[in-house]
């Protein structure tokens, strides 16, 4: 993983934990780039933990049925995205009970003022009203903060929207520690230098989201070969000609450059040098050719995947296993430094 502004890069053999949440039918490019393409390269040198937060999801309503389905659709497109269940552990949150008892002792540890501050929750809340926003969504970073500590990673991989809420958790960690003893390591965040945002592409002022007004602007892995090209070559762009990196006044055609960039490896002045001179009509051509190319094998995969979901259940309760042996641990030591009898 490339070093971003207000990350650091723990040593090898460290461990690294993240999450995303199986709120949609797929997941999208900024899921992708901001995250699992850096998720799949931490698996060479950390001992990797990934897991889906299913019990994040339902802060907002869900239906059972599709909540139960896109949770293996999450699952599928782990793998399918290059995670390994073999060599990283790869589970359910709710499979994993520790979580919920753990995120009982953040919220305890929180103050009501701290929680107040968290952007998500003010984004989300301001949609639907504060006043019917289901309290889950407020305690949520603490359940993150739990999902997190219980297994004593060195470094969280995520997006940059995510920095907020990996802070509050160190703060949590470190005041736990202050109060009851030594018990958790402090966790840095990862975030990588090349698409640690990538924004809607009708409205490059958004960052890229499941829960976006047009569903024009949300690239999704499993999106088709022609929805794919179609979104791309479609994408707002800016005034002007020139093909040129600048987020402040060429917002759509620097969100380009950026998928441009994650997706192929290649330096942002690299392509900006070879489109010089050329329009915006070519590079988004040649983008969409890229992105198809690049995300066919994943949709591919990730189908195949989910034709057997039998296979797909069995080993994510495999990685549950393992996750609860170290869950486990963590929670009984935490439980005997708060103050409660043990229960045998
Ligand atoms: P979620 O599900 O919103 O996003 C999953 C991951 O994708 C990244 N991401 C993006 N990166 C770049 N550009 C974007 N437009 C973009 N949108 C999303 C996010 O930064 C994230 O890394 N609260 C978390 C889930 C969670 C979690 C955790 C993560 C629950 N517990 C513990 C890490 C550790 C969330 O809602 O991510």
């Amino acid at each position: 993983m490339t070093e971003g502004t207000h990350s650091s890069q723990p040593a090898a053999g460290a461990r690294v934990l993240s999450g995303m949440q199986p709120s949609g039918d797929s997941l999208h490019l900024g899921n992708y780039l901001g995250a699992l393409i850096h998720w799949v390269r931490t698996q060479e040198t950390y001992d990797a933990f990934f897991f889906i937060p299913d019990m994040h999801a339902i802060t907002v309503p869900q239906d059972p049925e599709e909540l139960r389905t896109r949770i293996r659709r999450t699952a599928a497109q782990y793998i399918a995205g290059g995670i390994d269940p073999d060599r990283s552990t790869l589970f359910v949150q709710s499979h994993v009970p520790e979580h919920a008892q753990l995120g009982w002792i953040m919220t305890c540890l929180t103050g009501m003022g701290e929680a107040s501050r968290m952007a998500q929750f003010k984004d989300k809340s301001a949609k639907q009203g504060v006043d019917s926003a289901g309290v889950g969504l407020f305690t949520y970073p603490m359940l993150q903060a739990a999902d997190i500590l219980l297994y004593q990673p060195h470094g969280v991989p995520v997006g940059e929207d995510q920095k907020q809420h990996v802070e509050l958790t160190r703060n949590l960690a470190q005041r736990f520690n202050h109060r009851f003893g030594e018990t958790f390591r402090v966790p840095e965040p990862m975030i990588p230098a090349d698409g640690a945002r990538i924004y809607d592409l009708q409205n490059p002022g958004a960052k890229m989201s499941k829960s976006a007004s047009s569903p024009n602007g949300v690239l999704n892995l499993l999106d088709t070969d022609k929805q794919i090209a179609k979104k791309i070559k479609s994408a707002v762009t800016d005034d002007g000609t020139e093909i040129r990196f600048d987020p402040e006044t060429k917002p759509g055609v620097s969100n380009l450059l950026t998928i441009y960039s994650a997706l192929t490896g290649r330096p942002v002045a690299e392509i900006e040098a070879e489109y010089q001179g050329r329009m915006y009509g070519h590079l988004k051509v040649d983008l969409a050719d890229i992105a198809v190319e690049r995300l066919r094998p994943v949709r591919d995969r990730a189908e195949q995947l989910l034709d057997d979901p039998a296979e797909l259940d069995a080993l994510l309760s495999k990685g549950a296993a393992k996750a609860r042996q170290v869950a486990s641990a963590t929670l009984a030591e935490v439980y005997e430094k708060v103050g409660f009898l043990p229960a045998h």
